[in-house]
């Protein structure tokens, strides 16, 4: 008999449902704590999993207890939201995203899982796989933006990246996908709000991202808040049981989210706990976190014959081989016994630093503002994220130490020793007052070059972070409007640095600025990466992985929209278009300038003509006119003119880039699978229709710079491959 059996074979039903139990602890003086509970229940098995407990410290004195203390001896599951870093902070999800570059995230989840594991944890509840398309929903900071294609590509490296090669190494950690499915849909942007789209936008535009991390082979999925379409996916059997286990094989644990379980009561689709308790168990959701509802409800429910004790052995075998996976069972303290050299941190450092180099995307520049002239002798850098280094780490920081943080200030002063550097808030980021602008304005007087640093808090967007005007918050319109006066008046440059988790909807602010950088938040380099970037020692090569709105009318706007039967591009009155705003976004998916000035000519597309398994090879030169050496990023799309269903204007499939020298010309190169091409019919299965499929390459998602290729979808009789859909999903 194999370990896993013997432990269930011995188990008492009350153990049974401890490794059903996820708990938040924490550390006081006293020595851990444990929320509503007390260590004792660690001791008698009535806890075996916690999260929040940070520090090889407390994660073996806790252990130790399981381990030593319980009747069974059965470790703890440990976790925490490592989602862009730990100790060390790589920019946040939306703005890593920026990269384009599946090696790159990779690299930072395969860092931070180092760095969670020197601090005992063994689980992140990361990546965050979330689509959105709507600026408003806070939690577009935490995932990859609008591409369900980008979405499936960040989904495998940072499950590569978390997981390595073997889950019982000393510095991988179990990663968790998360919040499965179709949260970035939440009505009017608005947190944790209801969820109704067609099964259409479900399989194309959420699921991919979840499919690609359950190829990848992540540990755990974690449902989302919300319900979809009136079943909270916390209760959706539809989708958790019926399609992550039985159609996809997702062997892995579902881990609730926060007191999710409970919530189902307010939801208004269970009584009491125990009514929630069942929902959840029969749905597939094995661990509870936070609700209670296993240990609490589960007993009844077995008592009144609502569940079974095979169907709870079923959730603790799969949390038993998580942990024997995680080689808890081997050795309970390989996490958290290794000390890192210093070299190894600060090796990581500096990958945070190129990172968030690469991350920030240049909106604009006019009249090569950026980057900034060696021979500056005054810098002026004005608002409230000028120095804020408190606020550079992003959403999801909760190891963060402030020493560890660089301000915008603090890199300029490193990057830019010669130069006299005068810096002043001017306004809060929020709040009424602007009595500091007058003294901020003084200080441009005479300046070479000013610096505007302006945007949201880190906890701004996030969870719970949904806004309405989600725009400079605060006196920060009144400051920039005075600066811009001030510097036009002496003809003075003035480059925007916004911060922010999310585009904000601030046209006014890209017409005003010389140039815009996007700087979303950047973790513990970013005022050293901005340094890099403003300076021209990094030429910035960031691509926003979200269109830029124009106007919060325009919200949701995403450039793989369908075509209306009357385009906006017409010029009928009685076209798809606002009265009152043009329907182009302000940047769109993409976008995003270098130093360099780069063309983009001779699209070869071949085999032109294919069968269903045929791969074609794609090529396009680019060459850099411009006076700076930079990286280029080019998208590759596809466009299916003609079929039973109307397909997206747009489709991303891949990406390509190169870096090339002034003057100097290269060429790209792409592989196309044409089983990517296939879409989903009117059945909702993949359909392979014949036909022809447009290629178009460029810069971003602005179709009138696109290259344009066509390939021809030959015919074939029988479909293979593809698994078969069938039936509604959005059952219960
Ligand atoms: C969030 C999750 C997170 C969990 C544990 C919840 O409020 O929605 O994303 O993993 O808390 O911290």
């Amino acid at each position: 008999m194999n370990r896993i059996d013997k432990l269930i074979g011995d188990m008492t039903l009350a153990e049974k449902l401890g490794q059903l139990t996820m708990t938040a602890a924490g550390y006081a003086v006293t020595g851990p704590v444990i929320a509503g509970d007390s260590t004792d229940a660690i001791r008698t098995g009535a806890i075996g999993n916690l999260l929040n407990l940070v520090g090889p410290g407390p994660v073996r004195e806790m252990q130790r207890l399981a381990v030593e203390e319980s009747r069974l001896g059965i470790p703890l599951l440990i976790g925490l939201d490592v989602i862009h870093g730990h100790r060390t902070l790589f920019p946040i999800p939306l703005a890593e995203a920026c990269l384009f570059d599946p090696q790159a995230w990779e690299l930072t989840a395969c860092e931070a899982a180092k760095e969670a594991a020197c601090d005992g944890l063994a689980m992140t509840f990361a990546p965050n796989l979330d689509v959105s398309r709507d600026p408003r929903w806070g939690r577009t900071a935490e995932g990859p933006g609008e591409d369900p294609w980008v979405g499936s590509q960040l989904a495998h490296a940072k499950v590569r990246g978390f997981q390595g090669a073997s889950l019982a190494s000393s510095d991988t950690l179990a990663a968790c996908a998360k919040h499965f499915c179709a949260y970035g849909s939440v009505t009017a942007g608005r947190e944790y709000a209801t969820v109704d789209i067609s099964e259409r936008t479900l399989r194309e535009v959420h699921l991919p991202s979840f499919v690609a991390a359950v190829e990848a082979g992540v540990a755990a999925i974690m449902p989302a808040f919300m319900d979809l379409a009136g079943v909270p996916m916390t209760a959706n059997t539809a989708l958790l049981r019926h399609y992550l286990r039985d159609q996809l094989g997702f062997d892995g644990v579902l881990v609730s989210d926060y007191n999710a379980i409970g919530e189902l009561i307010r939801h208004g689709v269970a009584a009491d706990l125990t009514a929630a308790a069942v929902l959840a168990l029969k749905a597939g959701v094995d661990i509870d976190m936070m609700s209670d509802a296993y240990r609490c409800g589960l007993p009844v429910a077995l008592e009144r014959g609502l569940v079974s004790m095979a169907e709870i052995d079923v959730a603790v075998r799969r949390v038993l081989g998580l942990k024997e996976r995680l080689g808890l069972f081997d050795d309970p303290y390989r996490r958290g016994s290794k000390i890192e050299s210093p070299e190894a941190v600060a090796q990581r450092r500096r990958l945070a630093r190129s990172v968030a180099t690469r991350a920030m995307v240049l909106l604009k520049n006019d009249h090569d503002t950026l980057p900034l002239s060696d021979t500056l002798h005054r810098l002026c850098v004005i608002g409230p994220l000028a120095d804020a280094a408190g606020e550079m780490p992003g959403c999801w920081s909760t190891c963060a130490v402030p020493e560890g943080q660089v301000s915008v200030v603090a890199g300029l002063r490193e990057g830019l020793p010669q130069t006299r550097i005068a810096t002043a808030p001017g306004v809060d980021i929020e709040g009424g007052d602007r009595s500091g602008i007058a003294a901020a304005l003084e200080l441009c007087n005479g300046a070479d070059a000013i610096l505007l640093c302006l945007g949201e808090s880190a906890t701004m967007s996030g969870e719970a972070a949904s806004r309405a005007f989600p725009d400079l918050p605060g006196q920060q319109r009144a400051l920039a409007e005075a600066v811009f006066e001030r510097a036009r008046a002496q003809r003075i440059r003035v480059t925007v640095i916004l911060f922010s988790g999310r585009p904000l909807v601030v046209p006014w602010l890209a017409e005003k600025a010389d140039a815009l950088v996007a700087a979303w938040f950047l973790g513990s380099e970013a005022g050293n990466a901005i340094s890099d970037v403003v300076t021209g020692r990094a030429s910035p090569s960031g691509r926003t992985p979200i269109t830029w709105p124009r106007a919060l009318g325009q919200v949701p706007i995403f450039y793989s929209e369908r075509p209306s039967g009357r385009p906006a591009d017409s010029n009928d009155r009685f076209a798809s278009k606002y009265l009152d705003t043009s329907s182009e976004p302000l940047y769109p998916f993409g976008h995003g300038l270098s130093y360099g000035r780069f063309t983009l000519a001779n699209l070869r597309v071949t085999p032109q003509l294919v069968d269903e398994d045929g791969t074609i090879a794609i090529s396009v030169d680019l060459t850099n006119e411009g006076k700076r050496a930079a990286e280029e990023t080019v998208f590759l799309f596809t466009r299916d003119k003609l079929a039973t269903v109307a397909r997206p204007k747009l489709e991303l499939k891949a990406v390509g880039k190169i870096t090339l020298q002034p003057g100097e010309t290269g060429t790209v190169n792409m592989n196309l699978r044409a089983f990517d091409l296939r879409f989903l019919g009117l059945d909702l299965a993949p359909v392979f229709e014949p036909g022809d499929v447009e290629i178009l390459v460029g810069p971003c998602a602005d179709r009138s710079r696109l290259l344009v290729g066509a390939v021809c979808l030959t015919a074939k009789p029988a479909l293979k491959g593809a698994a078969q859909v069938s039936g509604p999903a959005m059952k219960r």
